[in-house]
């Protein structure tokens, strides 16, 4: 199956197309500055594996998370997230390889489309209790002026920035969940590359 038709596949099973999926890595200030760099991406993570290992009325879901304890998981994913929207290459200095190949890292995982859904669903609820992307609580992170005052115009622009920033995350995370799914269906188990393995095989 060409890369093309994956993505078809993707766009179908998401609602997301490809192109709308990558706005999320190149918005501009980055994901990464958006979110407060390294911590903020820490908590992203966080708030997200607090959801699915507390979510004990899913155990189908919270045991495809088995082989992984919350403080591996987090420190996983945040590594990749810093990687993926803007930051240093974190994921590939903890020894991960050159390419994050997430449909490989995931092909060993019983993963269908309704635990995409689920995945998504958490993801969704961190993004709303992040709190660089409250808008009523605490409206201006990066929106103040010199004076440490907050203009009106200042703060319709942070109010839409948040917007942006929560509506490319969506789009990123579901049209990435269900593709993994779909090309997880395709993999040959020579392309399949673990958690803890370099994969040294093709860019999927
Ligand atoms: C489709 C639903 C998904 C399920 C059920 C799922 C499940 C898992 C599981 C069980 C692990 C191993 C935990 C660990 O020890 O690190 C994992 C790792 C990971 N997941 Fe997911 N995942 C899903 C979607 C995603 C998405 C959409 C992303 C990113 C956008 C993602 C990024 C990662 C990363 C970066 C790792 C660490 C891989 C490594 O160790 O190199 N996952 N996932």
């Amino acid at each position: 199956m060409s890369k093309q038709e994956l993505q078809r596949r993707a766009f179908e099973a998401s609602g997301v197309s490809y192109e709308e999926s990558l706005k999320a890595t190149k918005l501009i200030p980055s994901l990464y500055e958006r979110l407060g760099r390294e911590s903020g991406m820490e908590e992203l993570s966080t708030l997200f594996y607090d959801r699915v290992f507390d979510d004990t009325e899913n155990d189908w879901f919270l045991s495809i998370f088995a082989s992984s304890t919350k403080a591996e998981a987090i420190d996983n994913q945040y590594r990749f997230f810093v990687q993926t929207f803007g930051g240093p290459d974190l994921y590939r200095q903890k020894g991960k390889g050159k390419y994050t190949r997430l449909a490989g890292r995931h092909a060993n995982y019983p993963i269908s489309h309704e635990a995409a859904d689920l995945w998504v669903k958490h993801m969704e609820d961190a993004i709303n209790e992040h709190k660089y992307l409250e808008t009523t609580s605490n409206p201006c992170k990066y929106g103040q002026n010199q004076n440490n005052s907050v203009s009106e115009q200042h703060y319709n622009n942070n109010i839409d920035m948040i917007e942006e920033t929560k509506e490319a995350m969506r789009a990123y995370f579901r049209y990435t969940a269900h593709y993994i799914v779909v090309a997880s269906e395709y993999m040959r188990d020579d392309q399949l590359s673990g958690g803890t393995k370099i994969d040294e095989g093709r860019v999927w």
